[in-house]
């Protein structure tokens, strides 16, 4: 295969976005599916929008077309901070026709998925099944190189099942002129729940020529702030605690700025819930799905609410808004829990479930 370095104009390359206040350093809202959706972004952008955002991943495939919803994050973008369409798939082909259709969109770049766990994905070689072939990952690379007129970014694991073949990843990263990278600081069978290894996102950040983004388990402002020191990456990637607290962005803002940091009360925390549902709640939608697309986001949330996960074991039993919105009410706003703080970290010992992509969704 001739390489694309050959043809490719490398003084085209633009930086990534500047953020949003000068001189700080970026976040990005990661990539989830089924939340990072456009009703995701409204209800975030009125509590501080990151400075990017990613789309959940665009599935590439034979017979894979561009799907509209995940489109409209692109398209209605309610915010003025760039938005990524991120790709998951393996097949050149697929994915280069899959770039053509969505240069004709205002996407900031493009990013390749490196890292859904998904067995039903990991199997067939697609999201973090890839990282097992770093030479498929160069040649994928290769070919975006040269179809990506805009921004080329890449979200990936540090390895599958260890990181054997971190360093050839990511000289493939410099290789290919890739202009950001988030890293995930776990194996992809390390899941979502195993300790994240910081001294891979310093080694990243070491290696290669663009920024490095840091994720995982960043919970908090402080965190945020910590880690961001520590591994000397360029900003950070917050998923999981983005949906519990919709604020972060704002508060890492403040953080950084040395000013003091907006603490929600649980009101405001029960206000984002019914924000979220007017924002989920179209018109097609039966109210049962709308329930439990409500509670993917609470099950996050109620790791914050009470420390004995009452909230979180009445909102999974609720059949419908109203009961729904009850437990919402009782533990959020009742007893003279309104002008209670939010807690910024989740308590120890509760889990969402499900935590992570749902199994069906990634099917390619
Ligand atoms: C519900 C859910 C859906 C996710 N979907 C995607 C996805 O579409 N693409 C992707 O690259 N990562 C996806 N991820 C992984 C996140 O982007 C992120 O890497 C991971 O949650 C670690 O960051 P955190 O600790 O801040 O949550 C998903 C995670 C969750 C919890």
């Amino acid at each position: 295969m001739i390489s694309c370095l050959e043809s490719f104009d490398s003084s085209s390359l633009k930086s990534i976005p500047p953020s949003l206040v000068d001189g700080q350093w970026p976040t990005a809202l990661a990539p989830m599916q089924d939340v990072t959706s456009l009703p995701f972004m409204k209800v975030i952008a009125k509590r501080g929008a990151p400075d990017f955002f990613f789309t959940e991943f665009f599935r590439v495939h034979a017979n894979s077309r561009i799907d509209p919803e995940i489109l409209s994050a692109v398209t209605e973008n309610p915010t003025d901070r760039p938005v990524f369409a991120q790709l998951i798939g393996e097949n050149i082909s697929d994915l280069r026709r899959t770039v053509k259709d969505l240069m004709a969109y205002p996407v900031a770049g493009i990013d390749l998925n490196l890292g859904c766990p998904a067995p039903r994905v990991f199997r067939k070689n697609v999201g973090g099944g890839l990282l097992r072939v770093p030479g498929r990952v160069s040649e994928i690379l290769d070919m975006l190189r040269v179809e990506v007129d805009s921004l080329l970014t890449v979200k990936m694991r540090i390895g599958f099942e260890d990181d054997r073949f971190f360093e050839e990843l990511l000289n493939s990263i410099n290789k290919y002129e890739v202009n950001l990278l988030s890293l995930h600081a776990r194996t992809v069978l390390g899941g979502y729940r195993s300790d994240p290894s910081y001294s891979h996102v310093s080694k990243a950040r070491e290696f290669v020529n663009c920024p490095v983004l840091l994720n995982g388990n960043v919970s908090s402002s402080k965190s945020a702030l910590f880690l961001k020191e520590q591994t000397g990456a360029h900003g950070v990637m917050v998923g999981r605690s983005a949906i519990r607290n919709p604020w972060i962005f704002r508060q890492i803002r403040e953080a950084q700025s040395g000013v003091s940091i907006f603490r929600p009360t649980m009101k405001d925390v029960y206000q984002y819930i019914i924000d979220l549902y007017e924002a989920l709640n179209k018109p097609a939608l039966d109210e049962k799905k709308c329930v439990a697309r409500m509670k993917k986001f609470l099950n996050f949330v109620g790791l914050s609410v009470d420390s004995d996960g009452g909230f979180l074991h009445e909102m999974r039993r609720s059949q419908n808004k109203t009961e729904l919105l009850k437990v919402c009410s009782t533990y959020l706003i009742d007893h003279g829990n309104a002008e209670k703080c939010f807690s910024d970290e989740p308590f120890d010992g509760l889990v969402a479930r499900p935590s992570s992509e749902s199994k069906e969704g990634c099917h390619l």
